[in-house]
């Protein structure tokens, strides 16, 4: 019997790669860059299943190039705003993810962020290597307590929850915005709901992000809620760059409405070297690296071929987000 036919849209850990590898006929893209649509649109053709990654975009007239065998998109990151779900679901295509795996790790790097500016720890790296550094200062580089200050987190789901979690360390007070999260989950992170958006906004020292990117989600963080935030504030985005405007965040880190940004995501992502929030001292970028430790990124590798391989056998994935389109 002829093995499935699978496109592999990024070179992923060997643990996956090898489990899709012996069972499959698979193609990889083995460029750094992601690879271009025009590619997608020509190796997708004739595909059972694909291995996508957060850069690819899954939509209904790729689907349709694929043909009506592709029976299965395993999507490498628990975020899908990449895939057309309801198109997938529609044509009985299963889409899946790699929930829960990345969670500690995504809320570790939310963590490291919120510390990182709230000392202004890029601006001391860039002063001791600029050769700036010529004696103790008692006005040098002045940045803002972390312990009893007030956490807002935007989204209280496996993420925010973990990051809850780790705040409660630090001894800070955590209030959270989420009308979805039951009351159990805010309180076993140690966290109070807040019953307004704007409430959190006004209340909180550091702002962190957790929600997935919707069409409700979508610039959420726009110019007015920057003109509720303190002046103080520090807001740190680990969830999808586009859940922030992007121009009205220059505009307030610029003329001080807010005082910082940490950011793992940004809109457009990547953020060109010439883009105007890397002219701001008080804004750290990193390239979307939340999940990216050795052995969080393997557990989404095996968790993605499982998916994929048993979405090809026709069973329903573990992680299948549209089970629905197995019926189809
Ligand atoms: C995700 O999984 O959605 C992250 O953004 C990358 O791991």
């Amino acid at each position: 019997m002829s093995k499935p036919k699978v496109y592999i849209t990024r070179l992923i850990p060997e643990s996956g790669m090898n489990m899709i590898l012996d069972a499959c006929d698979a193609e990889v893209w083995s460029d750094d860059r992601a690879v271009p649509r025009e590619i997608l649109e020509e190796k997708i053709r004739g595909a059972d299943g694909v291995l996508s990654l957060l850069s690819d975009r899954i939509d209904a007239p790729l689907m349709d190039i694929a043909g009506p065998q592709l029976k299965v998109i395993s999507n490498y990151a628990v975020g899908f705003d990449n895939v057309d779900l309801a198109a997938a679901t529609e044509r009985g295509i299963l889409v899946c993810n790699t929930p829960d795996v990345l969670t500690e790790t995504t809320a570790d790097l939310a963590f490291a962020l919120l510390l990182a500016a709230a000392r202004r720890l890029n601006e001391g790296v860039d002063f001791v290597r600029g050769g700036k550094w010529k004696t103790w200062g008692p006005m040098l580089l002045l940045g803002h307590d972390v312990h009893r200050a007030t956490l807002g987190l935007i989204g209280m789901g496996r993420i925010g929850g973990a990051v809850a979690r780790r705040a409660s360390g630090f001894s800070m007070n955590v209030i959270c915005y989420d009308p979805h999260a039951s009351q159990e989950n805010i309180e076993s992170a140690g966290a109070r709901r807040i019953e307004t958006f704007d409430a959190l906004l006004a209340e909180s020292d550091f702002i962190s992000i957790h929600v997935p990117l919707t069409s409700e989600t979508d610039k959420l963080i726009d110019a007015s809620a920057f003109r509720k935030m303190k002046r103080t504030a520090i807001l740190i985005n680990t969830a999808r760059g586009q859940v922030v405007d992007t121009d009205a965040l220059y505009d307030a880190l610029r003329d001080g409405e807010i005082a910082y940004a940490a950011l793992d995501v940004c809109d457009p992502e990547p953020v060109p070297p010439d883009h105007k929030l890397l002219t701001l001292d008080n804004c750290i970028i990193v390239p979307h690296i939340g999940s990216a430790t050795v052995a969080t990124r393997d557990r989404m590798s095996v968790m993605a071929a499982e998916s994929l391989l048993a979405g090809l056998r026709g069973e329903l994935p573990r992680y299948a987000l549209n089970p629905e389109a197995l019926a189809r």
